[in-house]
């Protein structure tokens, strides 16, 4: 028994270090987020604060280019009325090249308009960043941890806003940050939450970590809007194989029961 024990230890132990010498990989927290396991679904208010912190700090560096303005009224996501979402799309400019007789010009942007590209600084677009990420990396890479807690997009993206340890370097004319989430350690993106950043009307909590997760939350909508009804799909077809499984099984017994002798069915049939 001791031995299984000094054993389990000593293995448990080699494979903790062997985590720390692949540390380039990045560390990335395994925050809780509303939309997790079977029947997790997003939290509206949650979504409209990262919609905040997106469209406050992130837009002006980072674009959201697959995501259509409409989709905020929709069920099941930020969840704004038909009003809100008018209002919020009229504070955007987009570029047509359709008017003036084609050689295009910037108007107020309309409700089947898109969120604006922007990759000014080199920043990616951050519409399916959340799927593009992720989170968790098993032992030598097999997906375990991919599947045991999930891609973990969000938990990447929380990780990255609060894993700034303050350093910096320069590298060939460009400002370099150390940190902790990104794989290398040095990401040339300036950290962009301080700390009451923005205020919400809900009296929510506006530190680092919580303005983080509000917009990591808010990611994972933009990348994956329809979660929920999938999820639920997925839930309802599990179920109906269930049952199928069942009534097949009991079909069969019954078929084969005269062959087998079975004497209650055999009365029966
Ligand atoms: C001042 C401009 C600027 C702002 C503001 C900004 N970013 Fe970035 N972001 C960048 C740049 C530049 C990169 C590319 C960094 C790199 O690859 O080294 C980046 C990269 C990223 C990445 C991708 C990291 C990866 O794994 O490749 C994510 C996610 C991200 N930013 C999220 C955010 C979020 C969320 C906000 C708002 C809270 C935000 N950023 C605000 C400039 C910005």
């Amino acid at each position: 028994m001791k031995r299984i024990l000094t054993t389990t230890l000593a293995v448990l132990a080699l494979s903790t270090s062997a985590a720390f010498a692949a540390g380039s990989d990045g560390h990335v927290v395994n925050y809780e987020f509303p939309f997790e396991g079977l029947t997790g679904t997003y939290d509206q208010n949650q979504l409209q604060r990262g919609l905040k912190v997106y469209t406050e700090i992130c837009s002006a560096c980072h674009g959201l280019k697959f995501v259509p303005f409409r989709t905020l009224a929709d069920e099941g996501g930020v969840g704004f009325t038909e009003d809100q979402m008018k209002a919020y799309t009229a504070g955007f400019e987009v570029f047509d090249p359709t008017m003036n007789a084609g050689e295009g010009d910037f108007r107020t942007a309309t409700p089947t308009d898109h969120f604006p590209e922007n990759n000014g600084v080199g920043a990616p677009d951050l519409s399916v960043m959340a799927k593009a990420r992720a989170g968790f990396h098993g032992p030598y890479n097999l997906g375990i941890n991919q599947f045991l807690k999930g891609g973990g997009g969000p938990e990447y993206i929380a990780s990255l806003l609060t894993g700034y340890t303050g350093e910096e370097m320069e590298q060939a004319g460009t400002v370099l940050y150390e940190n902790t989430a990104f794989p290398g350690g040095w990401i040339s993106m300036a950290p962009v939450l301080y700390g009451d950043d923005v205020t919400f009307d809900d009296g929510s909590p506006t530190d680092i970590e919580s303005t983080a997760k509000d917009v990591a939350a808010f990611l994972m909508w933009t990348a994956e809007p329809k979660l929920a009804a999938r999820k639920q799909m997925g839930l309802t077809a599990v179920i109906m194989l269930f049952v199928l499984s069942v009534l097949l099984y009991l079909t069969n017994k019954r078929i084969w029961a005269p062959v087998k002798g079975k004497k209650g069915v055999r009365e029966t049939a």
